[in-house]
């Protein structure tokens, strides 16, 4: 294997990367057709929330198909991406419901297109498809915090637990644990009837070396959805394509 979390090919600590390394279009395209053929019902009713949207990368094959897109980025776009119709600016990690309602600090809300009331449309309990991909690290800020799972938990308190989810979290969110993780013990805790980790209908594996100038064990966890296989390997044909776009 690999070496997880490797100090030795990353350098982490003396090298931080940064930790906005955009997902490449052809994996961002793939699991767009993915999605849509597996969960055609997601596809045609819903509205779409990328949380840490950056150049909306991750949502940008959808929109063809879905009525609504909402970015969400703590840092203002150079350019706000074609395909989002509403860019909200804000630290998604500091929302809240509050008796039920979203409560969002410091947001600015940038192009709002039509249906900009995504929060009426959220308060509604309606679900909507959240892609996010969130960042690797504090960027040498040495905090322990496993990212990828702070912002799923806070996914899932902001649009519900039955939210349907794409996540990209190292593999050492669900492997690398104790017997006395708390993590383990919250992806167990039942919340309405089922767990975190009974929520998650299928995995994708991906070369540590698809993200460019980076090692890390990454993989794709998809929630909440209907998935006729457990575990994908990112297709040979989409290695392909990132490695000629380089
Ligand atoms: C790894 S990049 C992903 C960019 C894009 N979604 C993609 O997949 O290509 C992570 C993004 O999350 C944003 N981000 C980091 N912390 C955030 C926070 N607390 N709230 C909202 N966005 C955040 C960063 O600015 C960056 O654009």
């Amino acid at each position: 294997m690999a070496q997880p979390y490797s100090t030795k090919i990353n350098d982490y600590i003396n090298n931080p990367k940064k930790s906005t390394i955009n997902t490449p279009l052809p994996v961002c395209q793939w699991l767009c057709t993915l999605i849509e053929r597996t969960n055609p019902r997601i596809i045609c009713e819903n509205m779409i929330v990328d949380v840490g949207v950056g150049t909306g990368n991750l949502s940008r094959y959808f929109a063809s198909q879905i009525e609504f897109i909402v970015g969400i980025d703590i840092d203002a776009p150079k350019k706000i991406p074609k395909s989002i119709d509403l860019y909200v600016v804000s630290d998604f990690l500091k929302w809240e419901r509050q008796n039920g309602e979203l409560v969002c600090p410091d947001m600015t809300k940038l192009r709002p297109r039509n249906r900009e009331d995504m929060f009426s449309y959220v308060n509604n309990s309606n679900e909507p498809l959240v892609l996010c991909n969130p960042p690797f690290n504090y960027e040498g800020k040495r905090k322990k915090e496993l990212l990828s799972f702070t912002f799923l938990k806070k996914i899932f308190e902001i649009f519900g637990v039955n939210t349907p989810v794409v996540l990209f979290a190292p593999m050492g969110m669900l492997l690398n644990q104790r017997m006395v993780s708390k993590r383990w013990r919250e992806m167990s805790e039942d919340i309405d009837g089922l767990s975190i980790s009974d929520r998650i209908s299928s995995i994708i594996s991906l070369p540590i070396d698809i993200f460019e100038n980076v090692q890390f064990h990454h993989q794709i966890l998809l929630f909440n959805m209907k998935m006729p296989i457990a575990h994908y390997f990112l297709p040979e044909y989409v290695i392909k394509e990132v490695q000629d776009g380089r």
